[in-house]
C-alpha cells in the first residue's frame, strides 16, 4: 500500500543488494526505518521482537529465513536447523509451521546446489500469493460492506470496527481485514473505522491508524473498552478482524481481547466476521480453545507504555508500581458460533467445520 505516496510491500526482494528488507514496525508511526534481513539471527529476531508482526507476513518472512540460509548453506543439516529455530520464534500464528513445512518439504529432496535459487523464488511466490489472496479477500468482503451500505440512510459511512492490526502491514500487502476496507473505499462506498487501540502493544494504536490514515479513510482510535458501548448505541455496523490461526471447526484465534468483541457483538445482533487467506487455518486442530497455544509474552509489555515524548523523542514509560507482576496472554479464542463468517479468499465460509470443507475439500481431508 502507500507510504507518502509511495508503494510498498511490508517485505519485498531488494534485487540491488540481493537481500531481504523489511519495514521494521517496532518504531511505527514515528519512524519509517526499512531494515535488511541477511542472517539466520536477524530473521530469527525479527519474528520473535515483532520488527514484523502479524500472521501471513510472519509466515512470509519464515519463507524468507530458510531462502536466506540456503544462500549460506543448503546443506540438510543447515535446513532443519533454521527451520527449528524459526518454529521456535512465536507459538501462535501459524502461517509461521505453514511456511516452514512448505519450504522443508519443497527442499529437503531437492540436490543441494539447486536449494538456494528454488527456495528463494518460492519464497517471491508465497509473498506473491499471499497479496492475490488478499486482493479476494478484499473482493469477497466488499460484497458484505455493500450489502449493508444499501440498508442504510443516503450519506451514512458504514461503521466497521476492527482490532489490533490486521492490515497490510500484517500481510505482505493489502491487509486481511482491512482489504474489503480499502476495496469499498476504492468503490466509493462510505466507511468509518473504529480502530481498537489493543493494548498492550497497541497495535491499533501505532500501525492501523496509521495506515488508515495514509489512504485517507476516515477513523478514530478508541480504548478497548470502548466497543461494547459503542454497539449499544448504533454506532458499529459491523466488526472486522484477522486471525492468527482459525481451527478446523471454525474456532478463530486472534490478538487478546478478540473473544469480548465478539461477545459484544453477540448481544447486540452486529454481525462478526473474520477475514484469513487458506493457510492461516489449521487442519490438524479440531478444538481451537482446547488446542491453540497461546503465546505468553513479557510482562514488560503490559507494565509499559512505547510512544513520543512532546519533544519528538521515542521513549518507554512505566504505568504501574514498582515490581507490580503482570500477565500477557497475548491471543485468546473465539468460539466458531459467536463467528458470522470467515471471508476467505474463495468466499466468506460459515465458522464451522461443515463450512470450512466444504469451502476447502482438498485440504480439510
Ligand atoms: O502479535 P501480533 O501483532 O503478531 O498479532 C497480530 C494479530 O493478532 C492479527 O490480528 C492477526 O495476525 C491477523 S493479521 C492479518
Amino acid at each position: 500500500m502507500q507510504v507518502d505516496g509511495k508503494h510498498y510491500r511490508s517485505i519485498w526482494f531488494d534485487d540491488d543488494s540481493a537481500t531481504v528488507r523489511i519495514i521494521d514496525q517496532r518504531w511505527l508511526p514515528h519512524r519509517f526505518l526499512i531494515v535488511e534481513l541477511t542472517s539466520r539471527k536477524s530473521f530469527c529476531d525479527a519474528i520473535r521482537d515483532m520488527w514484523v508482526r502479524g500472521a501471513p507476513l510472519i509466515g512470509a518472512a519464515a519463507a524468507y529465513g530458510v531462502a536466506a540460509e540456503m544462500q549460506n548453506d543448503a546443506s540438510d543439516s543447515a535446513l532443519d536447523e533454521v527451520c527449528n529455530e524459526l518454529q521456535q520464534t512465536r507459538p501462535t500464528a501459524v502461517n509461521l509451521v505453514w511456511a516452514l513445512n512448505h519450504m522443508r518439504q519443497l527442499l529437503q529432496g531437492l540436490p543441494e546446489q539447486q536449494r538456494a535459487a528454488i527456495a528463494m523464488k518460492r519464497a517471491h511466490e508465497i509473498c506473491d500469493e499471499d497479496v492475490e489472496c488478499n486482493r479476494q479477500i478484499g473482493l469477497n468482503g466488499l460484497q458484505i460492506i455493500k450489502n449493508i451500505a444499501e440498508n442504510k440512510d443516503v450519506g451514512q459511512p458504514v461503521n466497521i470496527l476492527t482490532h489490533c492490526n490486521a492490515g497490510w502491514l500484517a500481510t505482505v500487502d493489502w491487509g486481511t481485514a482491512t482489504s474489503p476496507i480499502y476495496h469499498a473505499a476504492q468503490a466509493d462506498i462510505r466507511v468509518h473505522v473504529w480502530v481498537d487501540e489493543t493494548r498492550p502493544r497497541n497495535q491499533g494504536a501505532q500501525l492501523t491508524a496509521w495506515e488508515m490514515d495514509s489512504h485517507g479513510i476516515s477513523h478514530q482510535l478508541i480504548v478497548d473498552n470502548a466497543g461494547g458501548h459503542l454497539m449499544q448505541h448504533g454506532d458499529v455496523d459491523l466488526v472486522i478482524v484477522g486471525t492468527d490461526r482459525t481451527a478446523a471447526n471454525g474456532d478463530v484465534c486472534n490478538k487478546i481481547g478478540t473473544y469480548l468483541k465478539a461477545l459484544a457483538a453477540k448481544d447486540n445482533e452486529i454481525p462478526f466476521y473474520v477475514a484469513l487467506p487458506s493457510p492461516t487455518i489449521d487442519w490438524n486442530i479440531t478444538n481451537g480453545i482446547a488446542e491453540i497455544p497461546i503465546e505468553e509474552r513479557d510482562g514488560q509489555e503490559v507494565t509499559h507504555v512505547w510512544g513520543k515524548l512532546e519533544d519528538g523523542n521515542l521513549a518507554s514509560v512505566q504505568i504501574s508500581p514498582d515490581g507490580t507482576a503482570a500477565g500477557n496472554p497475548a491471543f485468546d479464542v473465539t468460539p466458531g458460533r459467536l463467528v458470522t463468517g470467515l471471508i476467505t479468499e474463495r468466499g466468506v465460509a460459515p465458522a464451522t467445520s461443515e463450512g470450512l470443507a466444504a469451502m476447502f475439500p482438498k485440504f480439510s481431508g
